[in-house]
């Protein structure tokens, strides 16, 4: 098996970590002190060599994001950190803000140094209340230490950093409907680039607001500790996806968990050595690569590299994700396991757009009516029909990724669907 580094997770399991004194005898806050002597050009230098992509599922270039925040003016800028976690399937956040508060802290810090912010927002979904206490208890610590508040380590410079509890919406995690909610707005997305400025321009209050996720602006410290350029030599597979990616893996695996796995193992290895393989007796029927939006994939092939590139050559609709791979053996039955995550999409809709709000209104429907034994034989093109006219028409994008399961399971297993609509029972469950 390829060789697993444990970059975020090295101090992991150590008693203690969550307290600021153990972090700090494992080398806590040290990245921050270097950060603290480095221009925010050297800091954004050292993301780039790393490669870093954001975590949070789009994968975009860490370093790009931050370039773009303006540098000579003398207005406040913001950082917000997207803890807002709700993708079906993906739990990898809650596990690093439980047990690895400081290094989130420690990333916000050097993250606020890049950009040249002195405020930062963690936006923490409503239900995270564990992770958010563990998140708070390490600030309240940080402040006292004198890593947060006035005049930080003689620096000069004061630094303030704030948690702000969503209250359950998974749309909330879109970042314009983040930036909306945290000033007190419905959760609603705004028009992007380029018909409306950048948020790293014009974001919250109107001010310069990148957005990161946890685990992105977790690895910034590592990377500042070991050097950009030794961070970008980990990975097996593209030269585009390098480092490492927090993967919590569910389903019917013996060892289900939340694993850093280096980017570009291979997903047989993944799913059969990291996780333990299917549980005895079973076989692997199907499996969601990372988050319900990504959609289902077929047992074969399974011997690409898990990584941004790897997972689009395998035929992910939409890429590596946001890290929740959810693992089906063959007693899974596809057409009530769409259903609930039409439900789960149609439920968290924010109704700004039509082809959301009515699309997925409608799919849920014709899903409850197939469930019930009352499918027809044309339900299949309906679907169809109405997922292209959610896909790319959508304002933002829960409705593009509410329709990847459903066109998927139509795609591998219209089967199961043809035997609610011929006899209105299950292929599998009978
Ligand atoms: C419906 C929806 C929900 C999202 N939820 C999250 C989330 O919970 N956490 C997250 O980091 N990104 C989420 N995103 C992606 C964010 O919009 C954004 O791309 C991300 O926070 C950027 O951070 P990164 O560059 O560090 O990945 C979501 C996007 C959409 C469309
Ligand atoms: S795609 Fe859905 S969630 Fe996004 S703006 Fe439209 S209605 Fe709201």
């Amino acid at each position: 098996m390829h060789e697993q580094h444990q970059i975020l997770y090295k101090h992991r399991f150590v008693e203690g970590i969550k307290g600021i004194d153990v972090y700090r005898n494992h080398g806590g806050y040290e990245a921050f002190r270097k950060a603290l002597t480095m221009t925010p050009e050297a800091i954004i230098d050292e993301v780039k060599l790393s490669g870093l992509r954001g975590r949070g599922g789009a994968g975009f270039p860490t370093h790009i994001k931050w370039a773009s925040v303006p540098k000579n003016t003398d207005q406040e800028h913001y950082l917000i950190i997207n803890a807002d976690e709700g993708e079906p399937g993906t739990a990898k956040d809650r596990d690093l803000m439980n047990n690895l508060p400081h290094l989130l802290v420690e990333g916000c810090l050097i993250g606020m140094l890049a950009i040249r912010a002195r405020k930062c927002y963690i936006y923490i979904r409503g239900e995270y209340a564990e992770p958010w206490q563990n998140v708070q208890r390490a600030i309240n610590e940080a402040y006292r230490a004198g890593f947060i508040g006035k005049n930080v380590l003689g620096s000069g410079m004061d630094f303030d950093v704030y948690t702000h509890l969503g209250a359950g919406s998974y749309e909330c995690g879109e970042e314009s409907a983040l930036i909306s909610s945290l000033m007190g707005e419905r959760g609603m997305p705004r028009l992007k680039a380029p018909s409306a400025p950048l948020y790293t321009v014009s974001g919250a209050w109107q001010k310069p607001t990148p957005v990161n996720n946890v685990e992105t602006i977790a690895t910034v410290v590592p990377i500042i500790n070991m050097g950009g350029a030794e961070y970008a030599k980990i990975g097996y597979g593209s030269p585009r996806s390098r480092g490492t990616k927090l993967t919590s893996i569910s389903g019917h695996v013996k060892k289900p968990g939340v694993y850093e796995i280096t980017l570009g193992t291979p997903m047989r290895e993944v799913i059969y050595d990291i996780a333990g393989g299917i549980r005895d007796g079973h076989t692997l029927k199907t499996y969601i690569p990372g988050g319900s939006s990504t959609g289902f994939m077929m047992p074969e092939p399974l011997d690409y590299p898990m990584d941004y590139e790897g997972v689009v050559t395998a035929g992910a609709m939409l890429g590596l994700g946001s890290g929740g791979l959810i693992v089906m053996d063959e007693t899974t039955p596809i057409v009530p396991v769409t259903k609930r995550l039409v439900d789960f999409y149609h439920h968290e809709s924010c109704g700004k757009c039509t082809p959301c709000r009515e699309g997925l209104n409608w799919l849920a429907k014709i899903y409850d009516r197939i469930l019930a034994g009352g499918g027809r034989p044309q339900d299949l093109d309906l679907i169809w029909d109405i997922c292209d006219n959610v896909r790319g028409k959508s304002f933002c994008g829960l409705g593009e990724g509410a329709i990847v399961p459903v066109m998927t399971s139509i795609k591998y297993f219209r089967d199961e669907y043809m035997s609610y609509i011929k006899s209105g029972r299950d292929l599998v469950m009978v």
